[in-house]
């Protein structure tokens, strides 16, 4: 069945996401959450995709959760379908990079998806933020570890005590973000990105990727250990060779991801 509440396209070898609930600013309701699920699984599966783009519109990437959708619940119902951990973790389980392109609103699970992927580039609109404590709840999504580990203790603190939003210059300035740029050009920018990501060899990508992410799960002396054996596993793949040679024989590599 065609999604009702996403836009799936390719650009060469990028897969493009766009959350389309315009309606709601793109509350992240049950539905929108389990076909982006389905979308970022079939990219992750197709061979001809390197890198996802994930973005939503120039009003919002996310406004968080659905509010509506939450309201009536009770405690032993969140408990019993686990909310909202079956239906929002499987972007972490997506072995491709994964782009967030925000413009405008990241707030609540906006923001706490836009973290859960491999790394933001926002336009000079985003405006990142936990407003959970003014709705009596709190970040549910990740947003009190990711936040913390992105930006440091005493900023966290302050955006999830307060609901207080970021701009776009303060999350670069924070480390939340790679990189900001034009509003007009943040897809153009995020493909981009894509494209030279998914030039590369895809083995080696996917290494690369999962080294960083133990940064976060181990300690150093793991993370170092994971690193290295990776590392050592790229001498393993005619994708190293082809690398190495290339750049000996001062020419472009042709890498085959294998
Ligand atoms: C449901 C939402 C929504 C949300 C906006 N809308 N955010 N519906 N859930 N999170 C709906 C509004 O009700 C409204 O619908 C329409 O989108 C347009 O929004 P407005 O409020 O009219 O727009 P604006 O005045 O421009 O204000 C934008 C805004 C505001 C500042 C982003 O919408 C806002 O504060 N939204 C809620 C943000 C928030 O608290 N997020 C955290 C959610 S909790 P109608 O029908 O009236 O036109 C959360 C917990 C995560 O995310 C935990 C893990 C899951």
């Amino acid at each position: 069945p065609m999604p009702e509440h996403i836009l799936v396209e390719t650009r060469g070898a990028v897969g493009l996401v766009r959350l389309n609930r315009p309606q709601a600013l793109n509350a992240l309701c049950d539905a929108l959450m389990l076909e982006l699920g389905a979308a970022l699984r079939a990219f992750d599966a197709d061979e001809a995709i390197g890198a996802i783009v994930l973005t939503g519109s120039e009003k919002a990437f996310a406004a968080g959760a659905d509010i509506k959708e939450m309201k009536d619940r009770g405690f032993a119902d969140v408990v019993a379908d686990d909310f909202i951990g079956n239906r929002w973790e499987t972007v972490l389980e997506i072995r491709k990079p994964v782009i967030a392109a925000v413009a405008g609103f990241a707030l609540g699970g906006g923001c706490e998806l836009a973290m859960m992927c491999d790394l933001i580039i926002a336009a000079d609109t985003a405006k990142f933020g936990q407003p959970e404590i003014t709705l009596g709840v709190i970040p549910g999504a990740g947003g009190t570890q990711r936040l913390t580990r992105a930006v440091g203790k005493s900023k966290a603190m302050e955006m999830i005590l307060t609901g207080r939003m970021m701009d776009a210059a303060e999350a670069e300035r924070a480390g939340l973000v790679a990189r900001v740029v034009p509003a007009a050009e943040l897809i153009d920018e995020a493909v981009k990105l894509g494209e030279r990501i998914a030039s590369f060899s895809r083995p080696v990508v996917a290494m690369a990727k999962e080294a960083v992410n133990a940064a976060f799960e181990s300690s150093l002396a793991e993370g170092v250990r994971l690193e290295r054996r990776l590392f050592q596993s790229c001498f393993a793949l005619a994708d190293r060779a082809e690398g190495m040679a290339a750049f000996a024989e001062k020419r472009k590599p042709v890498f085959v991801h294998r």
